[in-house]
This record gives C-alpha cells, sequence and structure tokens, in this order.
C-alpha cells in the first residue's frame, strides 16, 4: 500500500503555514497521511508527488496573480482548484454575484484601460459618507483606505491612492464605507466541504487612508459568532453561483463568505474566499472545524 501524501501550499514568509492552518498537520498525520507544507514558488517542488495539494497561506500572491495562476494550472490536483483560483482572485466576481441577485456592497468599478484623468477619478467618488478605495486584485486588506469626502485633503489622498493604483495597471474599487463594520463586524461564514461549519466575527479594520506596510497582512481581532438565518441564505446564494459559474458538481472544499450589514440591516457580501481564506479554526470553539476540514482533505486525496 503507498503512503498518501498530502502538501499544503503557503508563501516563502510562513514556511511552517500561517498558525491559523499550522494544526492541520498535525490533524492529516493522525490520519496517517504524510503530510507537508510546501512553498507555491519554490522551483524546487515536485508537486507530482503529491495526491492533493490544498492552497493555504499563500498570502504573497496578489502582486503576481499571473504567476500564482500559472503555477496552479501545473498542479495536478490542487483544492480550490486552478479555475475557481482563477474566478476568485479578481473581486470582479462580486459583479456576477450581484447581477445574479446576491447582495452586494454597491461598488464602482475603475479600469485601468480607461486612462481616467484625475478628474475623471474625483467624479467617481462619492459626495457623501466615508468611502473606500481598494485594488480588485488584493488580500489581507494591502492597498486598502477610508477616506472622508468632507475633507479636501482626504479627498485628495484618495485620488492619489486611485491614480497610483491605476498607474500600475491595477483596477480600482470604490465603495460606501459600511458603517455597521465599526458597530457590528464583519462576520465570516466558514464552510467546509459546502456545509457551514462556524461563523466569526471580525472588528473594523481600516481607520484611514492607505498605509505602505512590509505586513502580508492587516492584524485582525475576531471573535465565534452565530450566524443569523439570513446570513445563512445569502452565504449559501454566493456559493452556489460561484459553483455555477466555474463548473463542477463538487462543493468547494473550503470557502469562507464575509458579510456586512447594509443600513436597513441586510447582509452583503463584501468577499467571498476561495483562494486562501483563514477558517479561523481556533475560533471556532471546538476542534469540529479541523476534524472536518482534515476529514474533507484526506477523503478528496
Ligand atoms: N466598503 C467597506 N466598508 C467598511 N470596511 C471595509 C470596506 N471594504 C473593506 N473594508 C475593510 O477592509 C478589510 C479588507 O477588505 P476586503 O474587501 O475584505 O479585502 P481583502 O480581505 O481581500 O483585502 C475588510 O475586512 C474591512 O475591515
Ligand atoms: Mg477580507
Amino acid at each position: 500500500m503507498t503512503t498518501t501524501r498530502i502538501g499544503l501550499a503557503t508563501c516563502s514568509a510562513l514556511p511552517r503555514l500561517d498558525s491559523d492552518d499550522r494544526p492541520l498537520l498535525a490533524a492529516l498525520t493522525d490520519r496517517g497521511v504524510v503530510t507537508e507544507a510546501v512553498v507555491w514558488d519554490d522551483p524546487d517542488v515536485d508537486w507530482s508527488v503529491y495526491d492533493l495539494v490544498v492552497v493555504r497561506s499563500t498570502w504573497d500572491y496578489s502582486p503576481r496573480r499571473d504567476d500564482f495562476l500559472a503555477w496552479a494550472q501545473t498542479v495536478p490536483r490542487l483544492e480550490n482548484p486552478a479555475d475557481v483560483l482563477r474566478w476568485n482572485t479578481d473581486k470582479g466576481y462580486l459583479r456576477t454575484l450581484e447581477e445574479a441577485g446576491v447582495p452586494v456592497i454597491p461598488t464602482i468599478w475603475l479600469d485601468p484601460d480607461r486612462h481616467l484623468s484625475k478628474r475623471a477619478v474625483h467624479t467617481r467618488m462619492p459626495a457623501f459618507g466615508d468611502f473606500v478605495v481598494k485594488p480588485v486584485v488584493s488580500a489581507g486588506a494591502q492597498d486598502t483606505g477610508r477616506y472622508q469626502p468632507v475633507s479636501a485633503q482626504s479627498r485628495a489622498l484618495a485620488i492619489k491612492h486611485a491614480v497610483d493604483l491605476l498607474d500600475g495597471g491595477r483596477a480600482v474599487m470604490i465603495q460606501p464605507y459600511v458603517t455597521s463594520v465599526d458597530t457590528t463586524g464583519e462576520t465570516g461564514l466558514v464552510f467546509v466541504d459546502g456545509e457551514l461549519r462556524h461563523a466569526v466575527r471580525k472588528h473594523a479594520l481600516l481607520t484611514g487612508p492607505v498605509e505602505a506596510s512590509e505586513a502580508l497582512y492587516a492584524a485582525e481581532r475576531m471573535e465565534p459568532a452565530v450566524a443569523t438565518p439570513e446570513q445563512v441564505d445569502v452565504a449559501e446564494k454566493a456559493l452556489a453561483v460561484a459553483r455555477e459559474q466555474v463548473g463542477g458538481e463538487q462543493p468547494f472544499l473550503y470557502a469562507r463568505v464575509d458579510l456586512v450589514a447594509s443600513d436597513d440591516g441586510t447582509p452583503m457580501v463584501i468577499e467571498l474566499e476561495l483562494t486562501e481564506p483563514s477558517l479561523w479554526m481556533q475560533h471556532s470553539g471546538t476542534a469540529a472545524t479541523l476534524d472536518a476540514f482534515a476529514d474533507a482533505i484526506v477523503a478528496r486525496a
């Protein structure tokens, strides 16, 4: 009998995985499979030796999305698979969700190919209420800033932020700052093999303009949460649309749907994470999510 071998893909800055994912190594080893953390852009790795590679702590892909997707294509057995990663690493998927009737944060999209003038960028920014400027391809709240239209200085910084991203060839999103993020926070619903396993509440992250940062991701404050039936409904709809878009029958091995509340309390999708979501397993209260994830990985290997 040959031993099953599983690779957990990570980035070079976290060769032993993110602290959230690290317990998977022991959980999988306990299930009798050889498990290794492997750096996705390490040229010396032979990906064909793994029965299954699971994308986990690949936090550094966003400035190199093309390389990341090209790598994903070379891995014989990858979860979530390359087509899913392609669809999910560009937040343009929010438009698709919206068209399919899933509530999302209202968003203005700026395309670098349109070569918008500063003035044109300015006219697309909201006149009332704080707003957010962020790149369409990003992770870990990098390059994400919060601005106030009433302040000329803040508006100027927002324009500079958007123009810098566009000049770098990156598409930009402008959204109203959802104020409930400051009070009730963001709710992340964690799914393993299509089943809701637990939910977490994440506190607000953005206080002001974008800041230069060497960090891979912004430090986040989390706690366990209980999802409401309305939240579960929106999250499941979002996942069903995603499944339809990328084809395939099986539920996603892992998924996290992040929701915020609109002014009237409706849950809206802020992000659907099918690439490298932290599953916040240590915030699930029990080991149930970890066990379910390890079992699902072994079943697919
Ligand atoms: N429109 C918004 N309103 C309030 N907070 C936001 C908004 N957009 C982003 N944020 C904050 O920035 C963080 C990162 O944004 P997000 O869209 O989740 O991108 P990513 O996690 O991929 O960087 C969110 O967790 C939230 O705290
Ligand atoms: Mg997020």
